[in-house]
């Protein structure tokens, strides 16, 4: 992944991060920085901060945080070759020769989705021959029609061994390139064999039109029901929808969000073309940011059973944290979407429309959930499921949404609004005793995420502040290379307490050391998205402005006094063997040279 590192010092510098952000976000300055809205996640408040001192950007409100590559990266789901290309492009700068860079990732990428949209055509006309017979009239009993079929472009993986594998060397794909893209599987001897076989074929699409993925389904009761594609450089589960590519041109302002391929396709032959469904997993949390891109509200329609239900109670988790608005749709009498349309013929699209139309939002789901569990023919049932309810409507956060429930609630089941008023608020004050209570396990556990031992009670503050002294030398020595000679002669790496910041300490000081820049674009080809956003926020932490050459001596020194405290295996916990082993050899020495004035 090695560019020239000439060329990434040109590009670093014609790529002004407010510049290249603001071709994506409404960006407002306030002092040295600029905020706006993050478009990584809903948010009302900005909360999304672009620092040009440092080169880096960080939401406060999720986290995300990187320089102006990873922000394209993210931006336009690229890939780190292709956001670099982007930027070139952009500044009017050419890409190093090909050789002088390694591309192979990408090149191999390209096949694999070349190999993808043949495989995909491959199944579609499958359909129309002898043996793809029972594939189209699989599909055409699940009531789909040709239109849908070729719109979709489902298919059929014939009932043999090699047939798309023979096709696809014939268009001259190579055994590695359908491995890599799981279209083939390879045998003990070494021969490969198709994947897919005998299953009705669903091509995944993402937003830019690629077929990256597969699903499969058997015609018959064997198992497993669906095959899908397992993650391979060009698909990654967890980040894509099935029928977002459609979706995304939807005139509704709504997503549906369903549990199955069928599920999808049905509503989407019934005219709500605005359906999408998660790959055969539940919903992630990038999927729920992935969604936030597109609208502000979902309606989850998932499967009534047990399952569908549970799946529904965490689905609404995931797409609040994203700031997204949640409707729940249920179906009646335990059927998916698919069913429940076919089930009822004409009349199945109305029907469904006057579901959506009636869903409730998340609040109203969880108070039916609720109702279900008491009996509402007794006053002792009622006044507990009140009860119940007013303990639901203190976890509501917005005070006004909250004070329209509670009337409702009150209303409906004919008591005094300040009766369930003392409820939400008994439970709002003993929530925040609780999290006061919190506090002490909170501060150990970000220890244990900073990748700390645990610490006997009164240290935690000093390890807690080791920590931060970590984190503002770093940020400082971004900032202020020149320090670095004279901070690595006092301190060695072994002396950080957290093994991350130790990698970041590293990875800056001995860049900085070779006279190399050690910005967070030049470190960032090191370290993977989650962490890169962990550097962002760190840089956007320490208000470098004010730190004075003073001042970061003083980090130094609380590093060394601080992790002097701790026992060795308190510091070691973090350790890799072979840095365990440089330590104590620093040990040694230190030791060593303390004693020799004596
Ligand atoms: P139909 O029976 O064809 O209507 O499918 P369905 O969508 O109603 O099936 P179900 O509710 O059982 O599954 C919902 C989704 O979960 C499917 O669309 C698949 O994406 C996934 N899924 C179901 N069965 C399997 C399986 O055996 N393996 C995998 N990997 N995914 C499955
Ligand atoms: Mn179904």
């Amino acid at each position: 992944m090695a560019l020239p590192s000439e060329f990434m010092q040109e590009l670093r510098l014609r790529s002004d991060i407010s510049q290249v952000v603001s071709g994506y976000v409404n960006l407002h300055r306030r002092g040295k920085i600029s905020v706006g809205l993050c478009p990584f996640h809903g948010e009302k408040t900005p909360s999304f901060t672009v620092y040009p001192a440092t080169e880096s950007f960080y939401c406060f409100g999720c986290g995300v945080g990187g320089d102006v590559v990873s922000f394209i990266m993210r931006i336009e789901n690229l890939d780190y070759i292709d956001a670099v290309k982007l930027l070139a492009q952009r500044a009017g700068l050419e890409m190093p020769q090909e050789s002088s860079y390694d591309d192979s990732m990408q090149r191999l990428r390209l096949r694999v989705l070349e190999a993808n949209r043949e495989a995909a055509r491959f199944f579609h006309s499958q359909l129309h021959t002898p043996q793809g017979k029972a594939g189209l009239e699989y599909l055409h009993g699940r009531q789909l029609s040709d239109g849908t079929i070729r719109s979709f472009g489902l298919g059929f993986a014939p009932d043999s061994w090699r047939s798309l594998t023979n096709h696809l060397l014939d268009k001259g794909f190579n055994s590695s390139e359908l491995v890599q893209a799981n279209l083939a599987m390879q045998s003990k001897k070494g021969d490969i064999y198709d994947r897919f076989r005998n299953r009705v074929m669903f091509p995944i699409i993402d937003t830019r039109g690629n077929v990256i993925a597969f699903g499969g389904r058997i015609m018959t009761d064997e198992k497993p029901k669906y095959l899908n594609t397992s993650d391979t450089v060009a698909f990654k589960k967890s980040n894509n929808l099935f029928a977002l590519n459609r979706a995304k041109n939807s005139k509704s302002d709504k997503l549906i969000l369903c549990e199955g391929y069928m599920d999808v396709i049905a509503l989407h032959q019934a005219g709500f073309d605005f359906a999408v469904a998660t790959l055969g997993t539940s919903l992630t949390s990038e999927q729920a940011v992935v969604i936030k891109r597109y609208t502000n509200t979902v309606v989850i329609c998932y499967d009534s059973d047990e399952a569908g239900q549970k799946a529904t109670a965490r689905a609404i988790e995931i797409l609040r944290r994203a700031g997204l608005d949640i409707h729940v749709l249920t179906i009646p009498d335990g059927k998916d979407p698919d069913e429940f349309i076919k089930k009822h013929g004409d009349s199945g699209a109305y029907r469904f429309r006057m579901l959506l139309e009636n869903s409730g939002n998340d609040l109203e789901y969880k108070l039916t959930k609720l109702k279900e569990k008491y009996d509402m023919n007794t006053a002792d049932g009622r006044a507990k499921y009140v009860n119940a309810a007013a303990v639901l409507l203190a976890g509501v956060r917005n005070s006004i949404q909250r004070d329209v429930y509670i009337g409702e609630l009150a209303h409906e089941y004919n008591v005094t609004t300040e009766s369930v008023e003392r409820t939400v608020n008994y439970e709002l004050r003993k929530r925040a005793k609780a999290s006061k209570k919190d506090e002490f396990a909170n501060a150990q556990k970000q220890l244990t995420n900073e990748g700390l031992a645990p610490i006997a009670g009164q240290r935690i503050t000093g390890a807690l502040r080791v920590v931060r002294a970590e984190e503002a030398l770093i940020a400082y020595l971004v900032n202020n290379p020149d320090m670095a000679g004279k901070v690595t002669q006092s301190l060695p790496p072994q002396k950080f307490v957290t093994e991350f910041n130790r990698r970041v300490y590293s990875e800056v000081t001995s860049r900085i050391l070779n006279g190399e820049s050690a910005m967070l674009m030049d470190i960032s080809p090191e370290f993977s998205a989650e962490e890169i956003s962990r550097i962002a926020k760190i840089l956007s932490n320490y208000n470098v402005d004010i730190a004075t050459p003073k001042a970061c001596m003083e980090y130094v020194d609380i590093i060394l006094e601080e992790s002097n405290k701790m026992t060795p295996k308190e510091i070691t916990a973090t350790m890799s063997n072979e840095e365990i082993n440089r330590y104590f050899k620093w040990l040694g020495q230190a030791k060593k040279s303390k004693r020799k004035p004596n």
